[in-house]
């Protein structure tokens, strides 16, 4: 097994500095964000990991005051997981949550995280489209969480991500691992808007089209990209296509527009799934 960076947010921080305040010199905590436990030790001086990083209690105080982004530890260092993308002139960076964590770009999670935790979330993306088979596109890598869903049952799967920034925040992710490591799993990075065209007809069994709020990407949502999807889709496939909230009042306008324009490039029946806070289009 690769050996992983130490990756914490508030929520270790926070185990941690009550451990020390309680006089503890050793804790259970976890390393990434939720996924494995390790013990470590407390001292005056700060906790030491058992592959030797080593963070002071004034650094675990900065963490435990961040709520848009985790930190990377590398030997006695922490580095915020944030960058500036040149690409987009955006910021993205690795947002905790109490579970998984997302990924904040300009502003916007890239997941639900009101109620409902990224993975949960991610789950009823996918639970739209089963059985997910044969070849998927997913049309917005992010984080990953749906290609690496995606690829659990289907043969292979094509993700697509526009911006360099936001690859790097899912390789510094504990829970986007799968997207490396995983063999079924291809990434292209290029816009989607432009990748779409070079695919030919009738190549994918599912799409998973899960792009950034309408306001930052406007041409994942047009008539032209839509009339792409359909060509590519296999007849007999589907495409499931997060809007968010379908039943709330401001993006009613976005839902009407996408319902209609996906109907207008062929698809033969698009059924709302609130549940997903999308749509799903059969072929
Ligand atoms: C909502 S997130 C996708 C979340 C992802 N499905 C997951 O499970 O983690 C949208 C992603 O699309 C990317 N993006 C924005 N415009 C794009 C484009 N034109 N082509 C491909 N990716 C794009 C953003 O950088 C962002 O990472």
């Amino acid at each position: 097994m690769p050996a992983y960076p130490v990756v914490l947010s508030y929520i270790q921080a926070e185990t941690l500095l009550t451990a020390h305040r309680n006089e503890k010199t050793s804790v259970e905590v976890s390393p990434d964000l939720n996924l494995s436990i390790v013990t470590v030790t407390l001292s005056d001086s700060g906790v030491t990991f058992p592959g030797g990083e080593r963070v002071n209690w004034r650094q675990m105080e900065q963490i435990r005051k961040a709520d848009v982004n985790c930190f990377l530890v590398e030997g006695d260092e922490i580095q915020p997981i944030r960058v500036f993308s040149e690409q987009t002139n955006r910021v993205c960076s690795l947002m905790p949550t109490k579970q998984t964590p997302t990924m904040l770009i300009a502003g916007f999670t890239m997941h639900r995280i009101v109620d409902i935790d990224p993975m949960q979330d991610t789950r009823k993306k996918i639970a739209a489209i089963t059985p997910i088979m044969g070849l998927v596109l997913d049309t917005a890598t992010g984080l990953g969480y749906t290609a690496i869903a995606a690829a659990k049952t289907a043969e292979q799967v094509v993700t697509i991500e526009l911006d360099p920034g936001a690859q790097e925040m899912a390789r510094l992710n504990p829970w986007s691992r799968g997207l490396f490591e995983n063999p079924k799993i291809q990434q292209l990075i290029g816009d989607a808007y432009e990748l779409v065209t070079t695919f030919g007809d009738e190549s994918f069994d599912r799409i998973i089209h899960d792009p950034p709020v309408f306001s930052l990407a406007g041409e994942l949502y047009s008539g032209v990209f839509y009339r792409e999807l359909y060509r590519i889709l296999k007849r007999g496939g589907r495409l499931f296509h997060y809007i968010g909230n379908l039943e709330s009042k401001s993006s009613g306008t976005v839902v009407r527009g996408a319902l209609k324009r996906l109907q207008e490039a062929g698809f033969t029946r698009v059924v709302r799934r609130s549940e997903a806070f999308g749509v799903v289009a059969y072929k």
